[in-house]
């Protein structure tokens, strides 16, 4: 592979520079992304692989990042699984019916990630032939995919999820073996099909606090964890609003640890020692002027010396922001040398 920095930094190597790559780097603030969605719901593009892997591949040309993420969603697997959902517009998954009994599901079945997802692993076949930079495959975490199972939606408060799990915790952990599975497959064989690295997705469980996070969430995390480092592939835990779960994330497992921007990446090292870091600009601070975006970029390489640090948003990119916002990040990044 011609450019295998954030692989390299994923594993905790030295690197000339902080690799950079951006959370929904595909994605509405792409004018041709939009055009495309004119003629295809998401689903239609992740269903083709010729489409999924173009899609992929933009970002990469046009703003020249260090790593592709696979262009897919994380409720792609629970249709096959027996779930019915469907992604929005401007809404996001919705779950109809949702799950919120032991009959419902008594009838879902685990992940068969050949059988179910075929193109969704031709993509990834697709583009570990053609990328000059690692490709990163990725699944929901189980918390976060059970948010939209059993809200039905999304949501804020998570009561419903809640409730089940403090009311109906048998049913609640049923639920979370079956994701926990199902993720853990999805992720193994996206390694085998040529993904080099995964991140974890388990956006939302940053609305639990600590000690329900170890209880309810880390035994499942740390199960994934240890079969995707069986693969021999590094992975990346992400999760929004997490600054209370720092420790306990980084204990559940991964080689990376995705940090939104509210905490200081600075004081995340010093929390987490040798954990590489991946993050955080506040993805709205790229709807700033450029020298801001350049000095905050700056700012953070700083605090990190740019080593055991994946440069990165700290959420994924908004529909407004500006595509040359992206390319001066990637400019001052790459500009960076340790
Ligand atoms: O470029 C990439 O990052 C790869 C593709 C990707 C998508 N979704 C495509 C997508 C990835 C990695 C995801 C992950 C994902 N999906 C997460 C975890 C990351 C996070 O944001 O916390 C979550 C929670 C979802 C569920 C989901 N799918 C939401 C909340 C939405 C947004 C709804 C909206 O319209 O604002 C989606 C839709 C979605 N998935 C879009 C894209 C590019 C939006 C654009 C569209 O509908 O075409």
């Amino acid at each position: 592979m011609k450019n295998p920095r954030l692989l390299l930094a994923a594993r905790g190597e030295t690197v000339d520079r902080p690799p950079v790559w951006f959370m929904r780097q595909a994605g509405r603030y792409q004018a041709r992304y939009r055009a495309l969605r004119q003629k295809y719901t998401l689903l239609d593009i992740v269903r083709q692989p010729e489409l999924a892997a173009m899609v992929t591949l933009w970002p990469v040309e046009e703003l020249g990042v260090d790593g592709a993420i696979l262009f897919s969603d994380i409720v792609v697997p629970l249709a096959p699984m027996g779930i019915s959902v469907d992604i929005r517009e401007g809404v996001g998954p919705v779950v109809d019916p949702p799950v919120r009994t032991a009959a419902y599901l008594e009838k879902l079945r685990p992940l068969e990630p050949e059988e179910d997802l075929p193109y969704v692993l031709q993509t990834v076949s697709l583009l570990a032939k053609e990328l000059e930079v690692p490709l990163i495959g990725f699944a929901g975490g189980p918390f976060t995919l059970a948010s939209y199972l059993v809200e039905g939606g999304p949501s804020r408060s998570f009561l419903r999820l809640k409730t089940l799990m403090y009311r109906e915790e048998a049913l609640y952990r049923r639920l979370m073996d079956l994701l926990t599975e199902s993720i853990a497959r999805h992720l193994l064989a996206q390694i085998a099909h040529g993904a080099h690295l995964v991140q974890l997705f388990d956006s939302w469980v940053g609305t639990l606090s600590p000690e329900d996070y170890r209880l309810y969430v880390a035994p499942y995390s740390r199960a994934i964890a240890g079969a995707v480092a069986a693969a021999g592939a590094p992975l990346i835990h992400f999760g929004v609003g997490t600054s209370s779960l720092l420790e306990e994330m980084a204990a559940a497992g991964g080689d990376v640890l995705g940090i939104d921007w509210r905490e200081p990446l600075g004081r995340a090292r010093r929390r987490l020692g040798e954990t590489v870091l991946q993050g955080n600009l506040d993805p709205a601070l790229l709807l700033a002027e450029k020298p801001l975006i350049q000095a905050r970029v700056r700012a953070l390489l700083e605090e990190t010396g740019g080593q055991r640090h994946i440069f990165n948003l700290g959420h994924g990119v908004l529909p407004q922001t500006p595509p040359q916002a992206l390319s001066w990040v990637v400019e001052e990044v790459h500009r960076w040398t340790v």
